[in-house]
Parts: structure tokens; sequence; C-alpha cells
């Protein structure tokens, strides 16, 4: 308890000395504030101060300049611009094997990384773990995960030996880089590595890894054009939320509710008891309609768990899914077209489509012809709504 009080103190302390120090960054490089300062009051304008001082971190202040220290030379600029890339780039001449590279290995790097990459205590393992990735503590070594031999080169030369960085001369990486491969049986001993035949060497998980995609493929989640105003041609009360007084009164509800409230005033936690109880029941019936109207739908399509594909899609989760996005059922061009355009079922659309599919996907394959009650898509779109956790 103490201790971690201690803690909590230290890290209150710290969190108060990087906001000091933000709101003198902001002091010196903000040039206006957003509003006329004199007018402000000092807990406001410290505000201002910390939303300018955290957006000029996060983005760079407005003019791109931050008026600190001085531009890095070029020479300042080479001795850190050591960086090799995937393809080779940055690589200095130079060779070594894998012969070589056990001698020098043994000398500068087999106390902490073991005699054969295969660490020592806690330090870490430099070869070994092939096809452990899935595993649910994989072994993560330059040999099964590391995709490219540019950051084995790049970050041996960069920061090993531990506590004497940059020391090695560029053949001796050659030769160590050469020996952990050796030791994860990538190169035979006999293989020379050099900048020429770099790119020869092919690390194992060099396709274990995926770009990342989520600019277009999670667009859907953020690109959603939000209708603001006469979005619906008709609107029509379906459900009414009675008991929780929200929907607008008719003569019909009016009594029921006035009967509620009076009780209300006398029995409050009863009220509650018996409201909650009907708000579930209200649901539990929508369910059972739901269930009841899905029968059209049976025929084609399966929901639940174990759920697959017929005449059509399997419907688990389908709120949030993709239209036409099932991989492996075969679609419509419609669907396909709807999918590639990034659209996913909500219940808008839903009770769009299940009012009049064909209207709704011009030449899609599903022969229903639509519900005619807006009570059977109501209560059809609640029951697809109870496998929503399935998929
Ligand atoms: C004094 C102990 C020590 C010595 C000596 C040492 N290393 Fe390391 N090495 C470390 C530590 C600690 C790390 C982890 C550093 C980190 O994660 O920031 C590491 C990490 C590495 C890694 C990355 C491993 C991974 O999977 O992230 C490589 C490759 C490596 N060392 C190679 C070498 C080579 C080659 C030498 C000899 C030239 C060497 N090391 C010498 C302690 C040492
Ligand atoms: C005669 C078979 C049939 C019936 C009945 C039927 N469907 Fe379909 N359904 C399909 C087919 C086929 C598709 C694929 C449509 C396409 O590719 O054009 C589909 C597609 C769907 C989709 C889109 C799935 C996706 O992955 O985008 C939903 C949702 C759906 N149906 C719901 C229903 C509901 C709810 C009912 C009952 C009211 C119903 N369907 C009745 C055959 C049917």
């Amino acid at each position: 308890m103490l201790k971690s009080r201690e803690l909590f103190s230290i890290s209150g302390l710290c969190v108060a000395g990087v906001l000091l120090i933000a709101s003198n960054f902001a002091d010196r490089f903000i040039t206006q504030l957003p509003l006329n300062a004199k007018t402000v009051s000092a807990e406001l304008d410290f505000d201002f101060k910390m939303m300018a001082a955290a957006q000029a971190s996060a983005m760079g202040p407005r003019d791109g300049k931050f008026n600190l220290g001085r531009a890095a030379t070029k020479d300042e600029i080479a001795a850190w611009d050591g960086d090799i890339s995937p393809d080779g780039t940055g690589l200095p001449i130079g060779s070594g094997d894998a012969i070589d590279g056990e001698e020098v290995f043994a000398e500068h790097c087999a106390i902490c990384h073991g005699d054969f990459a295969e660490g020592v205590d806690n330090w870490p393992e430099l070869a070994g773990g092939m096809d452990t990735l899935a595993d649910e503590d994989p072994v993560k070594t330059v040999g099964s995960y590391w995709p490219y031999l540019s950051t084995t080169w790049d970050y041996v030369k960069r920061s090993m030996p531990f506590g004497n960085a940059q020391s090695l001369s560029d053949d001796d990486v050659y030769a160590i880089v050469a020996y952990i491969l050796y030791s994860n049986d990538i190169i035979e001993d006999d293989f020379i590595l050099s900048n020429e035949t770099f790119l020869d060497v092919e690390m194992p998980n060099v396709n274990g890894f995926i770009i990342d995609d989520r600019l277009t493929s999670e667009s859907h989640f953020w690109n959603k054009k939000v209708c603001m105003s006469n979005c619906k041609s008709e609107v029509k009360i379906t459900m009414r939320a009675a008991v929780l007084d929200v929907t607008p009164e008719d003569e019909e509800t009016k009594t029921n509710q006035v009967s509620l409230k009076s009780e209300k005033v006398s029995e409050p936690n009863q009220v509650n008891v018996k409201l909650e109880a009907e708000v579930a029941e209200l649901d539990a019936e929508l369910l059972k309609s739901g269930e009841k109207a899905f029968k059209k739908c049976k025929s084609c399509h399966q929901i639940g768990a174990g759920a697959k594909n017929k005449t059509g899609p399997h419907l688990n989760g389908i709120f949030g899914r993709k239209i036409g996005g099932i991989e492996g059922f075969k679609y419509s061009k419609v669907f396909k077209a709807m999918k590639d355009e990034g659209r996913v079922w909500d219940e808008e659309s839903m009770a769009a489509f299940l009012a009049a599919p064909k209207k709704y996907a011009k030449g899609t394959k599903m022969s229903f012809s639509g519900f005619k009650k807006d009570e059977d898509i109501v209560s059809t779109i609640e029951y697809l709504k109870s496998f929503q956790t399935l998929n």
C-alpha cells in the first residue's frame, strides 16, 4: 500500500514536470492564443496553452519551426546516417563468413548471447524458435521472426556489442551476421556474406508480415456519410417506449402512463421493478415474433452457432458486417458492387432491404419479395441482432 502510494506520488511528480515543460514550450512558440489573452481567466489561459502544447507536440508548431537549437551539420548527419534498407541500400563494401564470424562472435557476443547464439540467462537468443510464432509463447529470434537481413546488419553494426557499440569493423559485422544466419540453419558454413551476396539470403519469415492497409480496409468505420436532414421519406412510430415516457403521447398510451406515473409517486422501487420487467418482456416478445417471421428466411439462411452458408449466406453478426462480405459465398453482381463500395449492414439498410430486396439491390439473387408488414421487419431485425456476437 505504502509502496504504491509512493509510486503514485512519483508518477504524479513526473506528470507535473511534463506539464510544466509543455507549458513552457507553449509559451515560447505559440504566438497567438485563440482568444485575446487579456480577456481570458488564468485557468482558461492555462487550458489553452496546454491544448496548444499538446497540439504542437503532436503536429509541430504552425510555422513548421521549433526555433530550438541549430540545424545538424552534414558531418553530424553522416555519422548517424548508417541505415541499411531491406534491398541492401546503404551496405558498405565488405564480406565475411560464418567460420570467421564464430570467432568474433565468441569474443564479443557469446558472453551474453551464448556460444551458439542460443542466449545466456535472460539475454536474448538470436537463433532457433522456428515455427513457434503461432504458439502461445513464441520464440522470436533473428531466424524465426525478423523479415529482413538488413535489420540484423544494421542492428549489430549500430548497437552491439552492448556497452561497446559501433566498435566492430564492417567485415566483422558481415562475418558475425553470417554466423547468426548459420546458427539459424539459413546458410551453409562456406557461404560468404558480402554486399554482393546479401540479397541471396532469404529470411524464413519474410512473408510473415502484412502491409498495414487499415487506411482503406477499415475506412468504412469512419467514412460513414451521416445524414443530417430529410433522411427518410416517411417517419413512423414503430415501437413505443411508453414505460420510459419518451415517445410523444397519443390518447391510447396516455392513460397507461398516467397510471404508471401515479404509482411511481407512491412506490418508486416497486414501479422500477415493474418497468424493467415490462421492458424485458417487450424485447422477448419482439424476439419471439422475430423468430416466427424468420421462418420465411430459414429455407435459405442459417443463423446461430455453427451456421453455414446455404442458398443464402449465414447471417450471424450481420450488423456491422460488409454487405456481400462472406468470403467464398457467390454473391450477385449488385452485392459485389456494394461490397466494393465498402457498404455495411445497419438497421436502416436492413429495413430497406427486407421491405423490398429487389428494389434495394436491383438484380439480387435473393428470391424473397419482401415483408409487407413493418412489424415483421422490426421483429426480424431484433431477432438477427440476438446473434450479433456469433460469427
Ligand atoms: C553485455 C551483453 C551483450 C553483449 C556482449 C552483446 N549483446 Fe546483443 N543484446 C544484448 C541485449 C541486452 C539486447 C536487447 C537489447 C534491447 O532489446 O534493447 C541485445 C540484442 C541483440 C540483438 C537483437 C535481438 C532481438 O531479437 O531483438 C542482436 C541481433 C544482438 N544483440 C547481437 C549481438 C551481437 C552480434 C553481439 C556481438 C557483437 C552482441 N549482441 C553482444 C546484450 C548483449
Ligand atoms: C429463396 C432464398 C432466400 C430467402 C427466402 C431469403 N434469402 Fe436472404 N439471401 C439469399 C441469397 C441468395 C442472398 C445473396 C444475395 C445476392 O448475392 O444477391 C441473400 C442475401 C441476404 C442478406 C445479405 C447477406 C450479406 O452477406 O450481405 C441478408 C441480410 C439476407 N439475405 C437476409 C434475409 C432475410 C432476413 C430473409 C427472410 C426475411 C431472407 N434473407 C430470405 C437467399 C434468400
